[in-house]
This record gives structure tokens, sequence and C-alpha cells, in this order.
């Protein structure tokens, strides 16, 4: 069923982790709506005010707009893929009302958007799926969703799982990274990381603070991550302040302005905050 604008708004009812949608899907809304927009998204505009939810307690948070830039790096990546494999496969892991699809698909790529049973119900409350366009409602740590993605045809694979593996507990993302190699080998894996540092010091987070959801995973170096399944590559790590340049000079003056700001102040919650590109093997 898709929304239709004259219904009453609908309350989300989620467990704690999965509330934090509600961030990036706001800080999205707010960034379609400015006049120099580094994003268009108005089906997230719509989401927002479809939602009966006190978005109040996000708004004015920097940290917005640092979720809009994690979204343009995964868009960009999804974008490159798409280019290299027209029909290949993107897995959004995690997907919350992420509205990567309605950005980035071309029209012929085979789309999974996996997340918790609560929200993959309020995804349908949204969302149709179509022939390319299938909904998981399972946990990522469960193994059986990869049966279902392998059976695609075609071979090539994104999955992106944006904000979403920080909140595993360590012991399940590797679990994870093992399985998708062994299963899945040649896939591209975009995750994001927060230092040990910023998971002990989550309760300074601007957001995250304003929910129940909680860290659970520090990562140092990606280069551990790719040794849990060896012959992995990085094909790529960017902070917010060195982003690639594509994407960087894309953006409206105001937010590479306030970049560069970022970068010369080299604040810990800016820079040991990463976003990575690995290929399994
Ligand atoms: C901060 S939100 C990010 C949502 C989306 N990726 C985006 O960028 O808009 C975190 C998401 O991870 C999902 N999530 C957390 N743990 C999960 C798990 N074990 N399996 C699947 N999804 C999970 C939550 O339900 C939530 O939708």
């Amino acid at each position: 069923m898709s929304h239709d604008a004259s219904h009453p708004p609908t309350r989300p009812s989620l467990g704690a982790v999965q509330e934090t949608l509600l961030i990036p899907l706001y800080g999205r809304a707010v960034e379609h709506r400015r006049p120099d927009a580094a994003l268009t998204d108005p089906r997230a505009a719509e989401l927002v005010d479809a939602l009966d939810y006190d978005f109040a307690r996000f708004a004015e948070l920097p940290s917005l707009t640092g979720s809009v830039l994690r979204t343009l790096l995964f868009d960009h990546w999804t974008r490159d893929f798409l280019g290299d494999h027209p029909a290949g496969t993107v897995v959004e892991i995690g997907a919350g009302l992420n509205t990567r699809f309605e950005r980035t698909d071309n029209g012929r790529a085979r789309w999974f958007e996996l997340d918790l049973p609560d929200v993959a119900a309020l995804r349908g409350a949204f969302f149709a799926e179509t022939p390319r366009r299938t909904t998981l409602a399972t946990s990522v740590t469960e193994p059986d969703w990869l049966e279902e993605v392998g059976r695609e045809p075609g071979g090539a694979r994104l999955f992106a799982a944006e904000a979403v593996l920080p909140f595993l507990p360590e012991a399940e993302v590797r679990a994870l990274v093992g399985r998708i190699a062994r299963r899945l080998p040649g896939t591209l894996l975009a995750l994001d990381t927060h230092t040990p540092r910023l998971v002990a010091d989550q309760d300074a987070h601007d957001a995250l603070s304003r929910t129940d959801a909680r860290l659970r995973w520090g990562c140092a170096d990606i280069e551990v991550v790719a040794d849990w399944a060896p012959g992995s590559r990085v094909l790529a790590s960017h902070t917010l302040t060195s982003l690639p340049r594509a994407v960087h000079d894309a953006l409206p003056p105001r937010h590479r302005a306030l970049l560069d700001d970022l970068a010369r102040r080299r604040l810990p919650q800016v820079e040991e905050y990463r976003m990575h590109l690995l290929r399994l093997p």
C-alpha cells in the first residue's frame, strides 16, 4: 500500500534501535526543503509529514547535516556500482525509511531492503514492493536472507549498511562479514564505523543521546574488518571532511564552507567517524 496524503498521520511504533531511522529521515527531509539543498528527496519530506512523531527533538542538530553527507557518499557508491553493473543487485541493510531506491534506481537493478520486522511493516505502509524491489523483514544477523539474495541471477552485488552495523556487537558484525564472504563472494560492502572512543562517549552524541539506542561496536581500523574475511580489499575510506572529490565538489557552497571549517577544527566526533567501501573476497 502506498501512502495517501489524505490519511491521518501514521504513529510509528518502533523498538529503540529502530527509532534511530527517524534521524536520517528527518535530516534528508529538512535538507530537501532548504533553498540550497545538497540532496533532493521529496519522498523523505512526504514521509516526515505522514508520521506522527515529535521530530522537533532533532531540530537543528549538527549531525543531521552529517547524516545527509553520509547518504550522499553512499548514493555516490550506489550510482558508481550501477554504472558498472546496471542489472546488479543492491541490498539496503537496515534500510529504515531510506529512499535510496527513489534517488538512485536506474530502472533495471534488483533491490532488497532489509530491516527488522517492525520497520519492514512501517515501510510497507509507504513503499510498494515490485518484481525488482523486495522487503526482507528480518534481522541482518539471521542467515536466511542471504539465501534469498543469492538466488538472484546476475552476480554483482552492493550491500549498503548505512548507520546500522555500529548498533551490533562486534561478534555479530564479524560473523556477518564472514557469512557474506562465504555465501556471496565478491560482494561490495559499504559501511560506517565509530572508533571505540566515540562509542564510549556516545552520550555526548547530539542526536543518538535523544533516543534509547546504544552503539555497541567500535572500530579503530577498517583493515581489522578486512582481515575478518582474508582477501578483502578496502576500496575507499572517508571521513566527512575527506569526501571523494566528486561528492565534495557537487556540494553547495554552504556545505563546502562547513566542511572546510570542520577540517580545520579536527573534532574527534567528526574525524573518528568513517565510511568505507570494501570488496569481500
Ligand atoms: C540510524 S538507522 C539508519 C537507517 C537507514 N540506513 C538510513 O540511513 O536512513 C539504523 C537502522 O538499522 C536498523 N537495524 C538495527 N539493527 C538491525 C538488525 N539487527 N537487523 C536489521 N536492521 C537493523 C534499524 O531498525 C534502523 O532502521
